[in-house]
């Protein structure tokens, strides 16, 4: 027992010191999470910032096998929300002081897309006299089409490995040449090249995947040097392949539990990145928002995405808040975080201050 106290203390963490961070329960567990709640307040406060989701398109060019938008899921009808309703939900995002947005979508490459979206962000820019911070989270582009959306305003973008391990990645992905992981890799240096703070992230508890290997995600997450981290339990969605490999998955709670060890271990790890409390937590969990802020996560994202466009943008079942209107989404997430006896970061972007502390540095 104190050994294990000893090494919450410790700044660099071995793959066995991971290991041993993963598999802990019970008083370990408890330990483990108040300390890397304790690491997050001192390190980078008690607010919790918000980015509100868009979920602009479920139209998506890629067919990932855990995925319940991929392309070839013939059973979901597909969307493209109006530039009006893009532009409505930025608005009440500013109005209700959220310091972010969120825009998601499925993969699409093509040049009437891009444009679209360098158009979107640069009006969002200006109905918010600059004030809203855009992150995206739209896949694996072009050097070109990252710096375009860079200068258009966005300045954080998402990408996650979803498995540093290449051999997994081959698994959970065709391979057709269009679900490459060294492209993944690519794609992600190409998001710091053109200025972004960069974010990644992995599936927790996916087919196949041993502690070992979510100890080294841990790793490859450090080693990347990221600036911010989406990641939660993998959850079945029947209309897709992986859904046949639902016999050899550990439980969903189990899934849950690994990933708050996940989040404290990388709390630990990475004391001042911005870690978000993903909504795949929440379908688990009910209080699974919370219970990750308590593990050390600094960011939530309410879902903003019109009702209407909810239940077609599920890329797991299961998904919360298919019925909820925004501003019902709004007044419930501001007191969940506030039952954690965490503030609510209003009206500011909320940086990563790991990337602000690179960036100190480099001056
Ligand atoms: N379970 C959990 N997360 C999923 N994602 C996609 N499908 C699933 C699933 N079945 C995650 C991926 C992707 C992000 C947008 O959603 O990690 O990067
Ligand atoms: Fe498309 Fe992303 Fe789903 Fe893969 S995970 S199928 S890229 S939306
Ligand atoms: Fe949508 Fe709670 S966040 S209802």
């Amino acid at each position: 027992m104190k050994e294990f106290k000893k090494l919450l203390e410790q700044k660099d963490f071995s793959k066995d010191d991971i290991l041993r961070l993963l598999n802990s329960e019970g008083e370990d567990k408890t330990l483990l999470l108040k300390r890397s709640r304790e690491v997050a307040d001192a390190q980078i406060g008690k607010k919790v910032y918000l980015r509100g989701l868009i979920e602009y398109s479920n139209i998506c060019s890629k067919n990932c096998f855990y995925c319940g938008i991929r392309k070839g899921n013939r059973a979901q009808t597909r969307y493209v929300m109006e530039d009006e309703e893009v532009l409505d939900c930025a608005r009440f995002a500013y109005e209700k002081s959220y310091g972010s947005i969120v825009i998601q979508t499925g993969e699409r490459v093509d040049s009437a897309f891009t444009g679209k979206i360098e158009d979107l962000i640069r009006q969002i820019k200006e109905l918010s006299h600059g004030e809203l911070g855009i992150t995206l989270s739209l896949g694996e582009q072009s050097d070109e089409t990252y710096q375009k959306w860079f200068a258009a305003g966005a300045h954080r973008y998402l990408l996650r490995i979803e498995t540093s391990n290449p051999d997994l990645y081959l698994r959970y992905h065709p391979d057709d040449g269009n679900h490459r992981f060294e492209e993944r890799l690519a794609a992600l240096e190409r998001i710091r090249r053109a200025g972004f703070q960069q974010g990644t992230g992995v599936m927790i508890g996916l087919p196949g995947q041993t502690l070992e290997d979510l100890a080294d995600d841990l790793l490859f997450i450090k080693n990347l040097d990221v600036d911010m981290v989406g990641m939660g339990p993998y959850i079945e969605h029947e209309d897709t392949p992986m859904f046949s490999d639902r016999e050899q998955l550990m439980s969903r709670m189990e899934r849950y539990q690994l990933a708050l060890n996940m989040l404290a271990a990388l709390r630990l790890m990475m004391p001042k990145i911005n870690m978000a409390a993903t909504t795949a937590m929440q379908a688990i969990h009910p209080d699974g928002r919370e219970e990750a802020v308590l593990a050390g996560a600094n960011i939530v994202m309410p879902n903003i995405t019109p009702l209407k466009y909810r239940e077609c943008y599920l890329l797991y079942d299961g998904k919360p808040c298919v019925d909820e209107e925004p501003a019902r989404c709004h007044g419930c997430i501001i007191n969940r975080i506030q039952s954690t006896g965490n503030q609510v970061g209003l009206g500011e972007w909320g940086d990563s201050r790991h990337f602000l502390a690179k960036q100190v540095c480099k001056d």
